[in-house]
């Protein structure tokens, strides 16, 4: 029985993988293999692309300004780095978000501080970032998981009054939106990771800040090459070598013409696991309207007896995040209580759902999905 995987980025259709192609004999040819316009390029359309609604076949104007840089990671250090966030200083960033922003925040010198999440939505809400706020935090992370689009309006009239920066990171959510307007977009700065398995992800690493400040993002564009504003002359401090490849602009580039279509697929796949298990206790988490379905994530009672009845049909599943920020001996924080995120984290289970799943595949996913729920319920 071959197995179906949780994700096969090198599986591209002919007319995707003909525009890569295409893309990359460009770059090879004409260079340069260093920044240049295909950088230039893939910012400006990425821009656009964040600034569309969905009634407007073209954008009505870019969302900010995009800067490239070597992948997700560092587009939150370049992010919390450019937006001045003095050192020491905590951020907000919610229990279940998998280490990255935790990662990240540690790089730039700042502490995370571990907020909850709410109960239905799994992401953080106004309540719970305010229930672990304290003096001297400077910035909150809202982490849109699973390609759900979080509603951040509460959060962001409360990071406000406090007067905090607010950081989208959007590394799961390439093309969701929430009434109408794409995620990142009330944030000083969105962050995006486009890692093979993204829903726009290239060849290999690569990342991209959207900044609603031209000033931060010229920041950043100083931050990402060394902290040089005049070549050789390290004019800013805090910078790096994190410039996103050209190679990986271009590809990006020719991916975007598919992202949506891409979405939709994984919408389907997630809507068809939905039905399945509709009227049994288990559910697929998120909303259908709002989702681009990164993760189709089961929540159930009995995860780890659903985990084992799909590898018996040969289905991979896997669990998105199976630790907590406060669990993770890296991150050296010390332990506080997450009652919401502990229990959403021995609920779910991620199961296959992305955009070159063969209807074969989807069918046996769905299947095992529905016997599960007929005998358990
Ligand atoms: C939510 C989230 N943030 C940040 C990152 C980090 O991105 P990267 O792997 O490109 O550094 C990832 C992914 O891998 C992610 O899923």
């Amino acid at each position: 029985m071959t197995r179906v995987p949780l994700a096969a980025p090198g599986r591209l259709g002919a007319s995707e993988r003909e525009a890569i192609d295409t893309a990359i004999a460009r770059v090879l040819e004409n260079g340069p293999w260093i920044l240049g316009a295909e950088v230039v390029r893939f910012e400006e359309e990425f821009a656009q692309y964040l600034g569309s609604t969905p009634d407007s076949a073209t954008s009505v104007g870019p969302a900010g300004e995009v800067v490239g840089v070597g992948n997700g990671t560092d587009a939150l250090v370049v992010a919390f780095t450019a937006l001045g966030l003095p050192a020491g200083s905590g951020v907000l960033i919610a229990a279940n978000e998998g280490g990255y922003a935790a990662t990240a925040a540690r790089l730039a010198d700042l502490e995370p501080v571990v907020m909850d999440i709410a109960e239905s939505t799994f992401a953080p809400a106004a309540a719970t970032a305010q229930a672990a706020w304290r003096e001297g935090v400077s910035a909150l992370v809202v982490t849109h998981l699973h390609g759900e689009a979080t509603d951040v309006a509460e959060l962001d009239a409360w990071r406000q009054q406090r007067n905090l920066r607010l950081i989208e990171d959007c590394a799961q959510a390439h093309g969701a939106r929430h009434d109408g307007r794409h995620v990142g977009l009330r944030g000083d700065a969105a962050t995006f990771s486009f890692y093979p398995t993204k829903n726009l992800g290239t060849v290999g690493d690569a990342g991209a800040v959207l900044f609603a400040d031209p000033l931060h993002a010229e920041l950043a564009r100083a931050l990402r090459q060394y902290g040089w504003r005049e070549r050789f002359s390290v004019d800013i401090p805090g910078g790096r070598n994190s410039r996103i490849d050209p190679l990986h602009a271009a590809i990006l580039s020719a991916r975007l013409a598919f992202l949506d279509g891409r979405n939709e697929r994984r919408r389907a796949i997630s809507a068809q696991y939905r039905a399945a298990l509709a009227g049994s206790a288990a559910r697929i988490h998120g909303d259908p309207e709002t989702t681009v379905a990164h993760h189709a994530v089961v929540v159930t009672q009995h995860r780890d007896e659903l985990a084992a009845h799909l590898a018996s049909d040969g289905i991979d599943t896997d669990i998105h995040y199976p630790h907590l920020l406060q669990e993770m001996p890296g991150l050296g924080l010390t332990a506080v209580a997450t009652p919401n995120a502990s229990r959403a984290r021995d609920q779910i289970l991620t199961v296959p759902c992305f955009p070159e799943m063969t209807a074969d595949e989807v069918d046996r996913v769905t299947d095992s999905l529905l016997r599960w729920a007929r005998d358990v319920g």
